[in-house]
């Protein structure tokens, strides 16, 4: 039999169960996102709040609520200075509305993130036949079910765009030429578009996104009053896309994809830029060596959801390569987003 671990602390045998416990906890993920989608830490703000005072605000019940808040504070989120009164100490602070990661919205349970998380519950499906739990969990396969439910698709497009400083890292992490003509190919809501062109004010865009998508990125750049440098066209990236554009963009969609989608996808994107533009594919986790951890976690949930795939670079030149394009250039961003900028095989521009 294995030696015993002891508690480095107390010399204490750890059992099994306080072993395995950091892994199986599957109560205090949950107990976050509670917090989250109460907004306890916006409702608690700068300053102390009873729980009393919480639950009314929060409309939850107070002694459940009180559970769950003493359950946190045991793991670090949100501090009890005194007895059922609550403050919000620096994780916590992760969960305000405003924080630039947008985590609070991305956990919230009542937003697609919730969804998200209760896709998760199908992962033996998904080991057991290497298909995404999504059609199993909810009846449909991702993208199907997205455009069955117009207010999930709403979501959906609201927390892609929420992490403002990812888009941000994303939007400074390539040197956009003056007056290039931008194409971002499956572009969301516009948050990427909008600070491209908020910061470079010769650059034109097209936002080419499903129908629906495209709609609600054409509202968020007019209420910024960026839409009259940016034309919105609707439609499927597996079909024709938008010719004569300098530069087109691919920000966290390829990886949605398994390999045959994800080819065809670089390949309408190389038609389209043609012998004189780029192909430019921005993902979060390029390179497996930065953070294994990080990359297995994000490879396994695209799976799950899409039967998409994290990449390694070496990946990336593979698919591009049998997609007519060639990496040029492969950096990170200062978040360590990864940028593949591709041109046409046997061209230099
Ligand atoms: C993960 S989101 C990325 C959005 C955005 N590029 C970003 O960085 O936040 C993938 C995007 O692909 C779009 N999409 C999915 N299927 C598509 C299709 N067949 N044609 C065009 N766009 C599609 C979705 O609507 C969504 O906006």
């Amino acid at each position: 039999m294995a030696d015993t671990a002891s508690d480095e602390g107390t010399g204490r045998e750890l059992s099994a169960w306080q072993i395995m416990g950091p892994l199986i906890d599957s109560v205090t993920p949950m107990a976050v996102r509670v917090a989250a989608t109460l907004r306890l830490a916006d409702l608690i703000g700068s300053g102390t709040a009873s729980v009393a005072d919480l639950a009314e605000s929060s409309g939850a019940d107070p002694d459940a609520l009180g559970r769950l808040l003493r359950h946190l504070v045991c793991h670090g989120v949100f501090d009890e200075p005194e007895p059922a009164r609550y403050t919000v100490n620096g994780t916590a602070a992760l969960l305000y509305s405003d924080h630039p990661s947008g985590m609070r919205f991305s956990l919230d349970l009542d937003e697609f993130g919730g969804r998200m998380d209760f896709a998760l519950t199908g992962m033996l499906h998904t080991v057991r036949t290497g298909k995404p739990a999504w059609e199993k969990v909810f009846g449909a396969p991702f993208w199907a079910d997205l455009a069955a439910n117009p207010a999930v698709a709403a979501s959906f497009d609201a927390t892609m765009g929420a992490e403002s400083e990812q888009v941000h890292d994303a939007a400074i992490g390539y040197a956009w030429p003056a007056r290039a003509h931008v194409v971002d190919v499956g572009g969301g809501k516009g948050a990427l578009l909008a600070e491209v062109l908020q910061a470079n004010p010769e650059v034109r865009a097209t936002l080419f996104d499903l129908p629906e998508t495209t709609a609600r990125a054409r509202e968020f750049l007019a209420e910024r009053g960026l839409d009259g440098r940016c034309t919105f066209a609707g439609g499927s990236f597996f079909d024709q896309l938008p010719t004569g554009g300098d530069i087109y963009v691919l920000r966290h969609v390829v990886h949605d994809w398994g390999d045959e989608e994800a080819g065809t996808i670089l390949r309408r994107c190389a038609e389209a830029a043609g012998d004189h533009g780029r192909v430019i594919v921005i993902e979060s986790h390029g390179t497996s060596g930065d953070d294994p951890g990080m990359f297995a976690e994000m490879d396994l949930r695209m799976l799950l959801i899409s039967g998409g795939r994290e990449r390694t670079v070496e990946d990336y030149r593979a698919l591009a390569s049998a997609a007519g394009l060639r990496v040029d250039d492969v950096h990170a961003t200062r978040r360590g987003q990864v940028v593949l900028d591709c041109v046409t095989a046997d061209i230099t521009h």
